[in-house]
């Protein structure tokens, strides 16, 4: 396939980058610093908080599917998951590419949004340890960062285009296993961990699954 990768340089997107080159897809990274890569594949840059349109439409046009593992590097960077999600969305409708796989987290399904401003208190997979303690304390600590994961999952599902969310718990460098559990509009019981490497072998196999299509996915060890 003939995949865009946006935040090619970070955890989740290096291990998108490095899977999707040994499986034969020809990719097109957007990354802000390329200096950062290590792979030969095309590149363009672009910093997300601040894209020229063109240049984002120049990365994704004829792309088959594109796929972001964008996330703010601190706490102070929040606000760049919404932000450029959107300038990402927008150069799609632009050049017609429908496909998009994107990273969220797993406590983003009882977040509430403009789009969804009464979210379940609880999110069904969580077990009392999530419910009562966990959860809670990293809802406070990463308060703006889970504002700015909410609103990007609003963008794309008013987006018109066929994307896919994917929640992750706690991430892990631990090497790709292939092994992992997954739930549609949930988090998975004691699924606390997962691997980068996992994550990013689950964004890509999604994209023969036409069922995961506007689904936003728990995934855990
Ligand atoms: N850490 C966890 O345990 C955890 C758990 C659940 C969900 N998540 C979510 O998963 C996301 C991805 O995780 P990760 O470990 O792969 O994150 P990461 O290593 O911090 O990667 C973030 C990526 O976003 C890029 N980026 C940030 N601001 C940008 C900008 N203005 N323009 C262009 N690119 C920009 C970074 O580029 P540079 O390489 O140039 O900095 C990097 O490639 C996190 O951001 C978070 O939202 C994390």
């Amino acid at each position: 396939m003939k995949l865009t990768i946006f935040a090619a340089t970070g955890g989740i997107g290096r291990q998108i980058l490095k899977q999707a080159v040994a499986a034969g897809h020809d990719v097109t990274a957007v990354v802000r610093n390329p200096k950062k890569l290590s792979r030969q594949v095309r590149v363009v840059t672009a910093d997300l908080a601040a894209a020229d349109p063109a240049v984002l439409e120049s990365a994704v046009d004829g792309a088959d599917a594109v796929l972001s593992g964008l996330g703010p590097r601190s706490n102070s960077e929040a606000g760049v998951a919404r932000q450029g999600t959107r300038a990402i969305v927008a150069a799609m409708q632009a050049t017609g590419v429908r496909r998009i796989v994107v990273v969220s987290a797993a406590p983003i399904g009882t977040v509430p949004s403009p789009g969804r401003p009464k979210p379940p208190k609880h999110d069904p997979g969580d077990g009392f340890f999530m419910r009562h303690l966990f959860s809670p304390l990293t809802k406070a600590a990463l308060r703006k960062h889970y504002a700015d994961l909410a609103l990007m999952e609003d963008i794309l599902r008013d987006s018109g285009l066929d994307w896919t969310v994917v929640r992750p718990p706690r991430l892990t460098d631990k090497p790709l296993t292939g092994t992992y559990r997954t739930a549609y509009g949930q988090n998975l019981r004691r699924g606390f961990l997962i691997s980068r490497a996992d994550v990013a072998h689950y964004m890509l196999r999604v994209l023969a699954q036409p069922e995961t299509i506007k689904q936003a996915t728990g995934i855990a060890n």
